[in-house]
């Protein structure tokens, strides 16, 4: 929850996490710095009937953009095909350009948006951009 709460702007809560920390079908994956001192990046991986769907990634925000979500996308990517996902699914707020790139960086595409599905602080919605990449050849 630490490392959530400093590295996610919309954390999670406890209950959810601890879901996924004990459901067979979600795995949840971290990067450790050298010593496993400390949890650097993480991600929530959740398992559908043919896909698998990247429900969350965080990077400590001291460790961004030093490769290690496109690091632990890969190895997502990876597992999720070697379990038999057909395609790796996720979806993210409209505004998010570092997300947007990394997954277009990884060979993701869009496949639609839903119109203001997440709600601000301010009580105003952002919409939600869906993108998915196959995993099999
Ligand atoms: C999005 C996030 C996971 C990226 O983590 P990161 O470790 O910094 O990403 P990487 O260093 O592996 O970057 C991989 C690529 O993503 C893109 N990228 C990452 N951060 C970016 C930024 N701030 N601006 C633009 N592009 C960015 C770049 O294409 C980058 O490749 P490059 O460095 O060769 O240009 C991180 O910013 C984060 O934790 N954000 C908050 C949580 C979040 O929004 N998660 C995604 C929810 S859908």
């Amino acid at each position: 929850m630490a490392f959530e709460r400093r590295a996610n702007d919309d954390a999670w809560s406890e209950a959810l996490l601890s879901a996924a920390l004990i459901d067979d079908g979600y795995e949840v994956w971290g990067l450790w710095s050298g010593g496993g001192a400390e949890l650097r990046a993480a991600a929530v991986l959740a398992y559908l009937p043919f896909d698998a769907e990247l429900q969350s990634i965080c990077v400590l925000p001291e460790e961004r953009r030093h490769g290690l979500a496109r690091e632990l996308l890969g190895w997502i990517m990876r597992r999720a095909g070697e379990r038999g996902a057909e395609r790796l699914l996720l979806e993210l707020r409209a505004s998010n350009v570092a997300a947007r790139r990394l997954y277009e960086g990884a060979g993701f595409g869009i496949d639609g948006q839903r119109r203001g599905y997440y709600r601000q602080d301010d009580g105003s919605n952002e919409d939600a951009l869906l993108m998915s990449r196959a995993l099999t050849e």
